[in-house]
Parts: structure tokens; C-alpha cells; sequence
């Protein structure tokens, strides 16, 4: 149970101080009755509003197709963000919807967007190795050699003290200068880094999988909900 105000401001609908007028305008009801007092305790699952469900009481989480050019900062000043793709009452929430890790801007594909901070914890924690794919075109020929470079768990990249996590790196004779890396960690720029630690320039980055996720049918910019489970 919580306060009507608090839940209406917590799922982005108003603040809790724009509550007592939201309640005026729109048609609030808890188990079918009318309310008008935003302190009451309630049930999100017993709330409707202008007789509508209460839009995903218990948190989002999201899939979205990052585009590329659009930062997973907060920061406006870092240019056009991902969050600007959602619906208003998503922006407005509280806690605020973040990705689960970042995408640099020049990264295309899939990420995951949560306003269930504990989730950006699990799913950000060295500790829970989510593998992740991602396709990288690069500007030369990429050598066989890499495979065991990258699977050893030995590679130190640049101002780093620690090795990379064993990666699996599969190439594909007919486009040398593609390949597909699988990362379980996520450290700054980790596939950028990771080549050039090797002599390679990367052209573009796009994330096709996060664990048991794909992007399936999503076009750049859209996103839809899933499960927990279905990571
Ligand atoms: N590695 C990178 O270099 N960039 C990303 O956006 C993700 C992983």
C-alpha cells in the first residue's frame, strides 16, 4: 500500500504536490469508489483512473532499438537521449527510467531501459555475467589470431588493471572485416577498446543480443516491454 499522491507521482502521472488537482480533473476511483482525498493508502492494482488501469504499476522495463546519434546520458547537453523516445508520462517517473548499462552514441541496437533500480544493479554487476553480442565492422582484415587473443581472459586494455573477461570472437571468412564478439562484462567503450588494443579501428558497433533477448522485428527507435524472465 502506498499514498495515492506518492503513487501517481512515482508512475509519472503528476507530482505529489499537482496531486489534489489531477484527483479534480480526472475520474480517480480505488476499488470502484470516487476519491478525492491524494493521502490515502492504496493498492496500484484497485486504482483506475478516468476508468483506466493504472500504465505498469510495478516498473518498466524495456527493449528499445537504440538509433544511432542518441546518448543513454540524462544529460541534454550531451546530445539528443534515448529517453526522449518514450512517452511523456515515462520521462516524468520517479524513480527515473535509465538504461542498464550504455550504448556510446555511435552504437546502434539493443539496451535495456528500467525504472527498477535494482535491476540497473544486478544486470550492471561484474558478478552477474550477462553474455551480450555484438557485430562489429572494423577498418581492416581482422586475423584469426584474435580468437584466442580474446578468449584467453589475458588482454589488459589501455589504463586498465585488470584483464578482460574471457570473450568469444567468431569471424566470418566471406566478410573479414565483420565480426560478432560475445562480452560478459561491460567496461567504458570495452569493444572499441578491445580492438584497438589488437591495431583495429571500430567502423560501427550495433548489440544484437543481452542475454536471451533480441531485437527481433524492433526498427531503430522502438522499443516494447518484456519480462525479467525472458532476459
Ligand atoms: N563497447 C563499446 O565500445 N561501445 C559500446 O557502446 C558498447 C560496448
Amino acid at each position: 500500500m502506498r499514498r495515492l499522491d506518492q503513487l501517481l507521482a512515482n508512475l509519472g502521472y503528476c507530482s505529489r504536490r499537482e496531486a489534489r488537482d489531477f484527483l479534480k480533473k480526472h475520474a480517480v476511483t480505488v476499488k470502484g469508489q470516487a476519491v478525492r482525498d491524494p493521502s490515502g493508502k492504496v493498492s496500484a492494482a484497485d486504482v483506475r483512473i478516468d476508468g483506466e488501469p493504472l500504465d505498469h504499476p510495478d516498473g518498466l522495463l524495456l527493449l528499445l532499438n537504440k538509433p544511432l546519434g542518441l546518448v543513454c546520458s540524462h544529460e541534454e547537453r550531451e546530445g539528443p537521449r534515448i529517453y526522449d523516445l518514450l512517452p511523456e508520462r515515462w520521462q516524468a517517473r520517479n524513480p527515473q527510467v535509465t538504461s542498464i548499462g550504455r550504448l556510446d552514441k555511435d552504437t546502434s541496437g539493443l539496451i535495456l531501459l528500467t525504472d527498477q533500480t535494482e535491476f540497473v544493479h544486478k544486470y550492471t554487476s561484474p558478478k552477474h555475467k550477462v553474455p551480450k553480442l555484438y557485430r562489429a565492422t572494423t577498418d581492416r582484415d581482422l586475423s584469426p589470431d584474435l580468437i584466442p587473443l580474446f578468449a584467453a581472459g589475458t588482454l589488459v586494455l589501455d589504463g586498465e588493471d585488470d584483464p578482460c573477461a574471457p570473450a568469444e570472437l567468431r569471424l566470418d571468412p566471406s566478410t573479414p572485416r565483420t565480426a560478432d564478439l560475445v562480452l560478459t562484462e561491460g567496461k567504458y567503450h570495452q569493444v572499441r577498446r578491445m580492438f584497438a588494443a589488437t591495431g583495429a579501428t571500430v567502423l560501427t558497433l550495433h548489440r544484437t543480443r543481452f542475454g536471451r533477448l533480441t531485437l527481433g522485428k524492433l526498427a531503430p527507435g522502438e522499443f516494447r516491454s518484456v519480462h525479467e524472465d525472458e532476459i
